[in-house]
């Protein structure tokens, strides 16, 4: 009796022990983002011209954790009909975004293009005849570590029109991603149900700073991915 009120108290200890060292290093996973605006930075990346493509999808810092990573999204994105870019032909510079999170203006993790159905020729064809892609933006800084990925999403024209945004681009782009995403997936023996929620209010709508003077509506479609 006595033994197993040994191990009771032990377990107990224990396990709190576990729920401190868990909230005291994990901010992440405890908000689903931060609004970039209050730590200085914005719902637009920087497109290295002057203006900026719209932040309008994030991948919310609820997700799943192993989502929240770079491995981790470019799983999620082969699930829904992405690859990585094209045998690493990259058209473009790297654009930057300011999450608001102490990190400051920082270039995209990656880029992902649209699979067309067959691997990495897929990812060339989308290069060529244009398509759905998107780059990511982690909000990891300390000020504000929510751990969401915040994603640049547009639909281009082909290559021969120099990559530029289809008109009304950024919005039909994210509704296709979020479409694409939503509902149950998998990819190589991971699956993820995916709930989509509209949020209005974050980011300004029109075409004020807008790469290519293309209006958006305003609208950011907050992702929450779970593994099942
Ligand atoms: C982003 O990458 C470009 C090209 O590699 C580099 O010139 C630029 O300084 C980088 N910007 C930031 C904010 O790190
Ligand atoms: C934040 O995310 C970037 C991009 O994936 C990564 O390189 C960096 O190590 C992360 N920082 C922290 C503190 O997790
Ligand atoms: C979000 O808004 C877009 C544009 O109005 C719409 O097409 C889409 O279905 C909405 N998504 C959700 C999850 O409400």
């Amino acid at each position: 009796m006595v033994a197993l009120q040994a191990i009771a108290a032990a377990l107990l200890i224990s396990s709190s022990l576990a729920t401190y060292i868990g909230t005291a290093s994990q901010r992440r996973g405890t908000v689903a983002y931060y609004d970039p605006t209050n730590g200085g930075g914005s719902m637009f990346d920087n497109a290295n011209d002057g203006y900026g493509e719209p932040l309008n999808v994030i991948i919310s810092g609820l997700s799943s954790p192993e989502v929240l990573n770079e491995d981790g999204i470019i799983n999620f994105a082969r699930a829904i009909g992405f690859s990585i870019e094209c045998l690493g032909i990259h058209l473009g510079a790297p654009m930057s975004a300011n999450l608001g999170d102490g990190n400051g203006w920082v270039n995209q993790t990656i880029e992902l293009r649209e699979d067309y159905g067959s691997a990495a020729a897929g990812t060339c064809l989308e290069t060529l005849i244009g398509g759905n892609h998107f780059r990511v933006f982690v909000q990891n800084g300390t000020e504000a570590d929510s751990g969401a990925l915040f994603l640049a999403v547009s639909r281009e024209e082909d290559v021969i029109e120099d990559h530029t945004i289809v008109p009304n681009g950024y919005d039909i782009g994210r509704d296709d991603f979020s479409a694409a995403a939503m509902g149950t997936t998998s990819y190589n023996g991971v699956t993820y149900n995916t709930v989509a929620e509209n949020i209005t209010g974050l980011m300004p709508a029109g075409s004020t700073g807008v790469n290519h003077g293309i209006a958006v509506d305003g609208i950011v479609t907050l992702l929450t991915v779970t593994i099942e």
